[in-house]
């Protein structure tokens, strides 16, 4: 989508937005009722005689960047569908939410349909107006909204892609062509140099696949020599089937979505490089396919990670937090970070406490905490702090290894984390489970259904803040 800011509005063609917090709506001629158009954030008034389409901010007490982004990505979902591929939005009296409205509305425009036979139009082109003194402004906050909405959008694709087309080998070979693109250095570790590297937890996950596991580097050196970086650790599983440990088959499909850790890695690393930040941050994507084949790697079995520390398998299904394992410790070890935040579809579990609209937090950190909590929320994104503790971490003690990878159902998502926090080490770190804030499955918030890019933005904060 080409993006456009400019004081005179084009009077060929184009479908013009307005975005109308609730009590402007009483404005419009004629006024309309309730039931055709509440103005609440996303409700949308489509005049199409008129080329004109309003959509609702909500109330305008609670106006903030997340319903602005929200609403205009509603109002490209419905442009879109429509087929009215160029757009103006007008934006002179929102000047300051220029960055969310050109973002949600690029987000919005994006929907996965690389197999569908009758594709949609994609919008060609938003015009975005604002009043002249404005421009110079705006078309900085626009050009920001762009790059997070397309890092955002291509991590989304590959997150929705499936696990035929996206398997642990593709998945390095999009990271190294976006590490052409953007100016990353990438190193993509194969089968080979995780055995040589000793990636017990890695290996063994990937072990049943007659597809191989991979560790990849995306690294953006945009601070000091001796700067220790940021570490972002994605957990990139391309198909879950539980392993030996089979999931029931009721959306096991849903399941390619186990990816959505690393891909929400991979996309704010793009962003990373395209704004250009003052910061060393590396991005690690932990990626192997979870499958039963004859060599998969069994409950019972006591596996060695690549820190040292053995870990009894009692369920193959809890497989995530052993590719994480070894690569927080190569986090660590090898890049020297000065901080890590991992982020992973890690537990059911997550989701049953938070559902699917919040994120859970751990960290081991209080401050470190602190910053990322302010990081979400300013990028909004919903997070919730959860707990780690003695008791979690009692859980997961093994009687024939240090540790065990699953101590059941109860906490399910707190006893996950406390595993990751053993690999953690005295290194500050945060963990985001985003079991069920990694997609949707139905058009809502303004995105298509499918991978919605959670956590994107909150890494992108995060690099540019201090934390
Ligand atoms: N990828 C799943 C978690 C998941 C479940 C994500 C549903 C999204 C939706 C993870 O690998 C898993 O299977 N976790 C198990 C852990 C258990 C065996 C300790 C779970 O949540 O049941
Ligand atoms: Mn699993
Ligand atoms: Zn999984």
């Amino acid at each position: 989508m080409k993006v456009r800011v400019t004081s005179d509005v084009p009077s060929d063609g184009h479908f013009t937005v307005r975005l109308v917090v609730k009590d402007q709506r009483a404005k419009l001629t004629p006024p309309p009722s309730d039931g055709e158009f509440s103005g609440s954030v996303g409700s949308v008034l489509n005049d199409r005689s008129k080329r004109i389409m309003y959509v609702g901010l909500g109330d305008r007490a609670q106006l903030n960047s997340t319903a602005v982004r929200s609403a205009a990505g509603s109002a490209a979902l419905v442009l879109r569908q429509y087929g009215h591929n160029k757009v103006v939005m007008v934006l002179e009296e929102r000047t300051e939410f220029v960055e969310a409205a050109v973002e949600g509305f690029v987000l919005g425009g994006y929907r996965y349909e690389d197999f569908v036979p009758k594709k949609t139009a994609e919008i060609s082109e938003l015009v975005v107006s604002v009043r002249k003194e404005d421009v110079t402004g705006a078309r900085k906050a626009a050009e920001r909204g762009v790059v997070l909405a397309e890092s955002i959008n291509a991590a989304r694709h590959l997150g929705n892609a499936p696990g035929n087309i996206i398997y642990p080998e593709t998945l390095a070979k999009h990271a190294l062509a976006l590490a052409r693109r953007a100016k990353l250095q990438c190193k993509v570790m194969d089968e080979k140099g995780l055995r040589a590297g000793k990636f017990g937890g890695i290996l063994s996950v990937g072990s049943g696949s007659a597809r191989s596991p991979r560790l990849i580097a995306l690294e953006h050196l945009g601070g000091g020599k001796n700067e220790a970086p940021l570490v972002f650790i994605g957990k990139a599983i391309t198909f879950d089937s539980g392993g030996i440990s089979l999931k029931p088959p009721e959306k096991m499909e849903e399941m390619i979505f186990d990816k959505c850790g690393g891909i929400a890695v991979l996309g704010a690393m793009e962003s990373i490089a395209r704004l250009k930040i003052k910061r060393n941050v590396v991005g690690l994507i932990a990626s192997a396919e979870n499958m039963p084949g004859g060599g998969a790697f069994r409950p019972g079995d006591i596996i060695q990670t690549r820190s040292g520390v053995t870990v009894e398998i009692v369920n193959t299904d809890a497989e995530g937090r052993l590719v994480l394992a070894d690569a927080l410790s190569w986090a660590r070890e090898h890049y020297k970070a000065s901080a890590m935040v991992d982020l992973a579809t890690l537990t059911g579990a997550c989701g049953v406490a938070l559902g699917e609209s919040c994120a859970g937090l751990w960290s081991n950190h209080g401050e470190f905490l602190k910053t990322v909590q302010s990081c979400a929320t300013n990028a909004g994104e919903k997070t919730w702090h959860m707990p780690l503790g003695q008791e979690y971490s009692t859980q997961i003690k093994s009687s024939v290894a240090q540790i065990k990878n699953s101590a059941g159902r109860l906490g399910g998502a707190c006893s996950a984390a406390a595993f990751l926090e053993v690999f953690a080490g005295e290194t500050k770190w945060a963990h985001l489970d985003i079991a069920y804030t990694a997609r949707q499955t139905a058009d809502k918030d303004g995105l298509a259904r499918g991978a919605t890019g959670f956590g994107v933005r909150t890494l992108v904060a995060l690099a540019e803040s201090r934390g």
